[in-house]
C-alpha cells in the first residue's frame, strides 16, 4: 500500500494536462511540420519560413515535439524520428497521419462537450446543430471522404496486417469486408495470401477510392467493388466476412442485425471475423477500447464498444457454432466466428 507522504499528484497532472501534449503533436501534424521535413533536416529559420510560424512561439514549439520524442534535434537542425519519418509523412504509405488530421479537426472540439454528451447521451457532432450524422457529414464532402477514408487505412493498418498473419487464410478462397473504407484490410490479405480474392461492400461513394487504392497496390484482377447498405441489401455472399471497426458505430439492435446477416451470407464453415479495440472482458485495462466508445458516444446516437465475450455470445446468438477471441496488435483483436 502507499502511504500517504510517498503519493504525488504526478500521474493526475500529466492525464489532465495530457491535452497539452496531444493538441502539440496534432497542430504539429496540420502545419505539415514532419513532411516538410522529410527530404532532411532543417533548422528552426528554415522550418518556420517553410510554415509560416511566428518566431515567438516556434522554438518552444519545436523543442516540445523533440521532448516529446516526436522530433529529434542535432546541433541547430530538427529532423524526424525513425516513427514520424515513417509515420506522418503525407504521400508516403504508412501514413497514419489521416486519422489525427480527422481527430485535430473534428474530434477535438467535439469532445470538448463530453461532459454534456454524459449528461444527455446524445452525440456531440454535427448532428448536435442539427447536421447529417458522422458519415453523412463526412461523406458529404470529398475531400474529408478521402481524409477519413485515408484515416481508417491508417488506423487499421497493424491490425489488418495481424489478420493476415493469424487467421488461416488457406482454407479459403474469398473474402468480403463489409464497410471496408479505402480497402486497408483487403490489400493487406492479398498481398500477403496470392490465392485470396476480395471484395470490399461499402457504400457507393467509397468505390472510385478504394478502386483506385487496389489499383495502386497492383491488386485490381483480384478485388472488386459492391456498392450497397447493410442497411437495406444482404450483406454479398463469401467463404470469410470480414468487419473492422463496424459493428461499435451502431446499437445493440442494429448489432445483432448485421451479425445475422454475416451468418446468412456465410456457407456452413464459412468465419466471420470482427475486429476492433475490444474492451478486455473485465472492462479494467483497455483504456483505448472504453475510450472509444466515449467516442462513439460523442459520433453515433447509439454506438458502443464490446468485449471479446460480448461480441462472442452475440455470435453464439446468431447461430455460430464456435467462437474464438484472438489479441491482435496494441488494442486491438478479433472475434473469429465459424458457422
Ligand atoms: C469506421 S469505418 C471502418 C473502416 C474499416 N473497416 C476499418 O476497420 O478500417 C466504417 C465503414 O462502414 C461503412 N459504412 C457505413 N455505413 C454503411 C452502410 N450502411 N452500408 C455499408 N457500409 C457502410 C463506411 O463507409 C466505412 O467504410
Amino acid at each position: 500500500m502507499t502511504s500517504e507522504s510517498t503519493l504525488t499528484p504526478d500521474r493526475i497532472m500529466q492525464l489532465g494536462l495530457g491535452f497539452w501534449g496531444s493538441k502539440t503533436l496534432l497542430s504539429a501534424i496540420e502545419l505539415g511540420v514532419f513532411s516538410e521535413l522529410a527530404d532532411g533536416a532543417l533548422n528552426i529559420d528554415e522550418l518556420s519560413k517553410k510554415l509560416r510560424l511566428h518566431p515567438r512561439g516556434a522554438r518552444d514549439f519545436f523543442d516540445a515535439l523533440v521532448s516529446l520524442g516526436m522530433l529529434e534535434r542535432d546541433g541547430e537542425l530538427y529532423r524526424n524520428t525513425a516513427e514520424t519519418g515513417q509515420f506522418l509523412v503525407r504521400g508516403k504509405l504508412g501514413y497514419i497521419g489521416g486519422m489525427l488530421e480527422m481527430a485535430n479537426e473534428r474530434l477535438y472540439p467535439f469532445w470538448g462537450s463530453l461532459t454534456e454528451a454524459l449528461r444527455t447521451g446524445l452525440p456531440q457532432n454535427e448532428m448536435k446543430t442539427g447536421g447529417a450524422g458522422l458519415f453523412e457529414s463526412v461523406y458529404g464532402d470529398p475531400v474529408r471522404l478521402r481524409l477519413f477514408l485515408g484515416a481508417m487505412t491508417g488506423l487499421s493498418m497493424g491490425a489488418s496486417q495481424a489478420i493476415a498473419a493469424k487467421f488461416n487464410w488457406k482454407d479459403y478462397q474469398t473474402v468480403v469486408d463489409v464497410g471496408g473504407a479505402q480497402g486497408g484490410l483487403l490489400v493487406q490479405l492479398c498481398l500477403t495470401h496470392p490465392h485470396l480474392r476480395g471484395s470490399n461492400f461499402d457504400l457507393p461513394v467509397v468505390g472510385p477510392i478504394f478502386e483506385e487504392y487496389a489499383a495502386a497496390n497492383g491488386l485490381s484482377d483480384r478485388l472488386s467493388f459492391l456498392p450497397g447498405s447493410f442497411f437495406e441489401d444482404p450483406l454479398p455472399a463469401a467463404d470469410v466476412i470480414t468487419m473492422g471497426h463496424i459493428l461499435h458505430d451502431w446499437d445493440l439492435d442494429q448489432k445483432r442485425m448485421l451479425l445475422d446477416k454475416a451468418y446468412q451470407a456465410l456457407p456452413e464453415g464459412g468465419a466471420l471475423i470482427v475486429f476492433e479495440s475490444l474492451i478486455d472482458d473485465e472492462r479494467r485495462q483497455n483504456a483505448f477500447g472504453l475510450l472509444m466508445s466515449l467516442n462513439m458516444l460523442i459520433e453515433t446516437p447509439g454506438g458502443f464498444d464490446y468485449t471479446g465475450k460480448d461480441c462472442s455470445e452475440w455470435m453464439a446468438a446468431a447461430g455460430f457454432k464456435t467462437t474464438n477471441v484472438v489479441p491482435l496488435v496494441g488494442p486491438d483483436a478479433m472475434v473469429v466466428g465459424i458457422k
